[in-house]
């Protein structure tokens, strides 16, 4: 990895592992995208330049009647400014004093860093060599330092921009976004990832038409409605090959992402925090930091991008205590219990798995306050021994003798009108004076752009979590957010609420997930409705969803897997017939598809029979002989479920000496054809040991010829076969 400047041609070059990113600054100071893809030669690449000749378009301030390159509008950019001749989707939109909202940004300076510089207050990527190209409107001291930063384990380059104020007066920033970021002109499809509660991140492509597209959250949440990514991809790009760029916010507020096809066919893509009820105040002599974007690029197609995505998640962003580590193999009482637990259940629970291998009892919601049912109680993080007889140590002292782990649930955000604090502190909760509040899921929500709620939350979260014995927490928010007011907010600063509650959000995860760095916690919302990097970087792994079902977690799991690694995906076997769709599938397709994550268990364990205890202590030991593949592997999408009956997901080591495949049919069918599944990403000189066929077959042959499927007879049937290098 190196980045270079070229003082000749005022070019830069940033090379990551095998990609170069190239722009230049160009005679008006302008940073002028050139090139982003495979590795190429430090060559001149200004003749790449498309330049203006268009005619009508407004010319640089100055350069009226000068011919060539004389129009914004018409230049590859690196950021977009408006109200000179650009009528493309403006980076920055700041408001100055006398009311005017130009700006012209132009290179001033550049740094090259070997150390990464955090963001301040938000979760970044670590590690990297990165550029900072400061640039300067020098008529309103108003200055933009855009960050790049590449690497030599992983296809990425992480971008973000720090905004500047200069001058003795206030800007009001009304859109403040983190890139922009051209590609060539060509034909895209635009790939994203929609869904809600219990069908998230499901997978969309449908091809980029002129005019903007795009993806955004207005929830004060990155949502399940549409996830904080989305991939450009060439028209012929499919999963194995063609040119595929990746775009994902590190951010868990409301956001936005943007590609603006232009009438020549090019495409820029910008975004960060959304800039719709959004506006900032920026003081004389302060800056703006604004969330890191990660954009990934790969030549061989779709799945070649993920996995670029997936190293730089595990390598530079999930807390490197937990990345690659074994993840707690759990036993949830949720969907066994829900509400209804004593301590006897909770422990007979723990019992009931002995010897199976599960090592952790995560104690869900209903443990604190007055919380009989979801309407009272979120808050009050008091530990309700009427219910659990001895209290909560009674339950961890059972589980630690065990030589289990014991795991709490949390909903540290939230805060329910029948709660002893709400009663002390209505002002807690968000909401506008004089206006009812919205209820969801009977909750409101607590106010973090306020210190002294946060400190609440995170002084009752402590307490519970350093005074008992607690391995795990599991971290869930089940609403979005309403009303977007806070009292502690002067009239003026009421629109930097969203993004001052993702300030907040990391504020108390700072002190609550790093204060506690022995305790593995987990990320959750109403299923998996905040899966985002930013989460990824406080939460090793995020509950993929509510909907445990195997066929429809086929499709959540694919969907998901565009962007994040397989270890970030907590997946569990649940009970049949199955609670959010009443299907049953088999207790071995359900462990199948579970296994491809973090996986765990959620089901009332009190019912095993023996047999139930032996199989669950087979599949452990089974998943066990693959999890190194989880936490480490690359991951190759075989077949997609949104596009047939047929689902099949390949994981194989880095060193290609090992590789696990799992595949899976939804319907069966009478008289049904041979099924080939052509396997990706070995050695094609090795030769592998298949122990479910008990062949030796080289990986050129596996690649190529491929394995013969013979699913069992019935629906919601899977196969997996393993390699092992001979
Ligand atoms: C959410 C989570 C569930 C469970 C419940 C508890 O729905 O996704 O796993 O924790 O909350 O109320």
């Amino acid at each position: 990895m190196a980045i270079c400047f070229d003082k000749e041609t005022k070019t830069f070059y940033l090379e990551g592992k095998s990609t170069t990113y190239a722009f230049f600054i160009n005679n008006f100071g302008y940073a002028e995208h050139l090139y982003y893809g495979s590795k190429i030669h430090r060559d001149y690449l200004l003749f790449t330049r498309s330049g203006s000749t268009q005619t009508f378009q407004a010319t640089l301030p100055g350069l009226d009647r000068q011919p060539g390159f004389n129009t914004y509008n018409a230049m590859s950019p690196e950021i977009t400014f408006f109200g000179t001749g650009d009528y493309r989707e403006a980076t920055v939109h700041p408001k100055f004093e006398t009311g005017d909202r130009l700006t012209q940004l132009h290179y001033h300076s550049h740094e090259i860093l070997d150390e990464k510089p955090r963001i301040s207050c938000m979760p970044s990527l670590d590690g990297g060599k990165t550029l900072v190209l400061h640039l300067y409107d020098e008529v309103k001291s108003f200055g933009a330092d855009l960050y790049y930063t590449v690497y030599d384990d992983c296809d990425v380059i992480a971008r973000r921009i720090v905004y500047i104020n200069n001058s003795d007066s206030e800007i009001a920033i009304e859109r403040a976004y983190s890139f922009a970021f051209a590609l060539p002109t060509a034909d895209y499809d635009m790939i994203s990832l929609f869904g809600g509660w219990a069908c998230e991140r499901q997978l969309e492509r449908t091809p980029l038409h002129h005019g903007v597209s795009s993806v955004d959250s207005k929830r004060g949440s990155s949502s399940a409605s549409l996830n904080p990514f989305v991939a450009i991809v060439g028209k012929d790009t499919n999963e194995t090959s063609g040119n595929a760029y990746g775009f994902n916010l590190i951010y868990s507020s409301s956001y936005v992402l943007k590609a603006e096809r232009a009438v020549g066919g090019e495409v820029i893509v910008s975004g960060g925090i959304n800039d719709f009820d959004f506006e900032w105040k920026l003081g004389a002599g302060e800056t703006f930091e604004t969330p890191e974007a990660v954009i990934a690029y790969s030549a061989d197609g779709i799945g070649g991008m993920s996995r670029e995505l997936h190293d730089a998640y595990r390598n530079h962003l999930i807390n490197k205590k937990y990345a690659h580590a074994p993840r707690p193999i759990l036993i949830n009482n949720w969907e066994a219990t829900y509400f209804k637990f004593t301590t006897e259940k909770l422990s007979a629970i723990a019992d009931a798995v002995e010897g199976t291998g599960i090592d952790t009892l995560v104690l869900d919601d209903g443990w604190f306050g007055k919380r009989e049912d979801d309407s009272s109680g979120l808050g009050d993080w008091v530990v309700n021994e009427q219910k659990l007889v001895g209290g909560l140590d009674a339950v961890i002292n059972h589980v630690h003798s065990k030589g289990m782990k014991f795991g709490l649930w949390f909903e540290p955000e939230m805060i329910s009108e029948d709660s002893d604090i709400f009663r002390a502190h209505p002002e807690y909760a968000i909401g506008v004076p004089d206006r009812k509040r919205c209820y969801s899921r009977h909750q409101f929500v607590m106010d973090l752009t306020n210190p002294e709620v946060r400190d609440y939350v995170v002084n009752s979260v402590n307490a519970i979590v350093r005074n008992h014995e607690i391995d795990y927490v599991k971290w869930d928010f089940n609403r979005n957010i309403t009303e977007f007011f806070s009292l502690g907010l002067d009239a003026e600063y009421q629109s930097e609420f969203s993004h001052r509650y993702a300030l907040g959000l990391y504020d108390i995860c700072e002190r609550i997930v790093n204060g506690n760095p022995d305790v593995f916690f987990e990320g959750c919302s109403g299923g998996g409705a905040r899966f985002d990097p930013a989460i990824l970087y406080y939460f090793p792994q995020i509950w993929a969803s509510d909907d445990s079902d195997a066929e429809e977690r086929t499709r959540i799991q694919y969907g998901t897997s565009l962007a994040y690694p397989l270890s970030a995906m907590s997946c569990h076997v649940s009970a049949v017939p199955n609670h959010q769709v009443n299907r049953i599938t088999s207790f071995e397709t359900r462990g199948n598809i579970a296994h491809l994550g973090a996986t765990g268990y959620e089901l009332d364990t009190t019912v095993f029979t023996d047999n139930d205890r032996a199989a669950v202590k087979a599949q452990i030991e089974n998943y066990k002989k693959m999890e190194r593949l989880v936490l480490d592997g690359d991951l190759y999408r075989l077949e997609n479920p949104f596009e047939s009956d047929y689902f099949a997901f390949a994981i194989v080591s880095k060193d290609k000496s090992q590789a696990h495949l799992t595949c899976y049919r939804s319907l069966g069918h009478c008289n049904p054809h041979a099924h080939r599944v052509v396997m990706q990403g070995l050695d094609k000189n090795k030769e592998y040991y298949i122990p479910e066929l008990k062949i030796i077959v080289h990986g050129s042959t596996l690649m190529n010829v491929g394995l013969t499927v013979n699913f069992p007879k019935g629906d919601f049937q899977t196969k997996v076969y393993h390699f092992e290098e001979k």
